[in-house]
């Protein structure tokens, strides 16, 4: 595994692997490793022959400069997880080489992105797609891996593949969680022993949803899970949304679509945390 942190750098090592046929994989992140990310690199190493690595904190896809500046980093540790996983790359420039000056594209992916996150994070996804697109002009792969528990990020990525166009394929895979229940997330690490115990109740009112929404209609539905993180110490609802999968707009009765999802995301103290459950499809 190689450790690289220059586009001239990546290039070359990526041209000598198109030349001999090899296929190439990209896993995007922001470092801080944990078991999610290595679910996806597992999967890019299972199905390409070279898989790069981006590591990289991206400035302008944080609204809030607190998180930037408190973004957990742990290179070092990222790297023996990569080097354990197969990775062939690991492309980590500085902020200076991927945004030599600033970045003034701008992306508009409506409605999908004015909702949720997109209302609560204003230029967020701008800023995950300025990323994103860049890396796919830098290592043009064949396929690039995304986890569903950013989940309205993939479905944009894809609608920006699909408009831009790349030739890309978007995989996408399931959240990995610890096994009580808790989305793995880089942000887990700046939760305090109390507050880990608190943000479990995300989970519980998710999984404990399904099985309500069984006899229970929609908004019913809705309500039961905001009810139960309302009442949960220590937890602030930013909001919970049930949507249809594809077009991220809010539906209001379970026949309206055959695809959905209920997205959530709370703070536990200073922490943002988002996660998200598959009622239908
Ligand atoms: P980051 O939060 O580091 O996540 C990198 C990738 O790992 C994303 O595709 C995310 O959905 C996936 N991931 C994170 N936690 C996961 C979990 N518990 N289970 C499955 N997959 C998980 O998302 C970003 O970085 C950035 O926005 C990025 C796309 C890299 C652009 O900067």
């Amino acid at each position: 595994m190689k450790l690289i942190q220059t586009i001239s750098e990546l290039r070359a090592e990526l041209d000598a692997f198109r030349k001999e046929g090899k296929t190439i994989g990209l896993v995007p992140t922001m470092g801080a490793l944990h078991a999610g990310h290595a679910s996806l690199v597992n999967r890019a190493v299972a199905e390409n022959d070279v898989v790069v690595v981006s590591d990289f904190v991206n400035p302008t896809q944080f609204n809030d400069q607190n998180d930037l500046l408190k973004y957990p980093r742990t290179r070092e540790a990222d790297c023996a997880l990569l080097e354990k996983c197969g990775a062939t790359l690991v492309f980590a420039p500085s902020v200076e080489e991927v945004y030599p000056e600033p970045d003034t594209r701008q992306f508009s992916y409506a409605p999908l992105d004015t909702v949720m996150e997109g209302k609560y994070r204003p230029g967020h996804f701008n800023g995950v797609c300025q990323i994103v697109s860049k890396l796919f002009l830098m290592v043009e792969p064949h396929r690039a891996y995304f986890g569903e528990k950013d989940f309205q990020q993939l479905a944009i990525i894809r609608e920006m593949v699909r408009k831009y166009p790349f030739n890309i394929q978007i995989v996408g895979c399931p959240i990995v969680r610890e096994e009580d229940g808790l989305a793995l997330s880089s942000r887990n690490a700046r939760l305090t022993a109390e507050q880990r115990k608190e943000a479990l109740q995300i989970s519980k009112a998710l999984f404990a949803s399904v099985d309500f929404s069984k006899s229970r209609v929609l908004l019913e539905t809705k309500q039961f899970v905001e009810d139960c993180i309302r009442r949960a110490p220590g937890l602030e609802l930013e909001y919970f949304e049930i949507v249809d999968g594809n077009t991220l707009q809010p539906v209001k009765a379970w026949d309206e679509s055959n695809y959905i999802v209920g997205c959530i995301t709370v703070y536990c103290g200073e922490v943002r945390l988002i996660d998200n459950i598959k009622y239908k499809g």
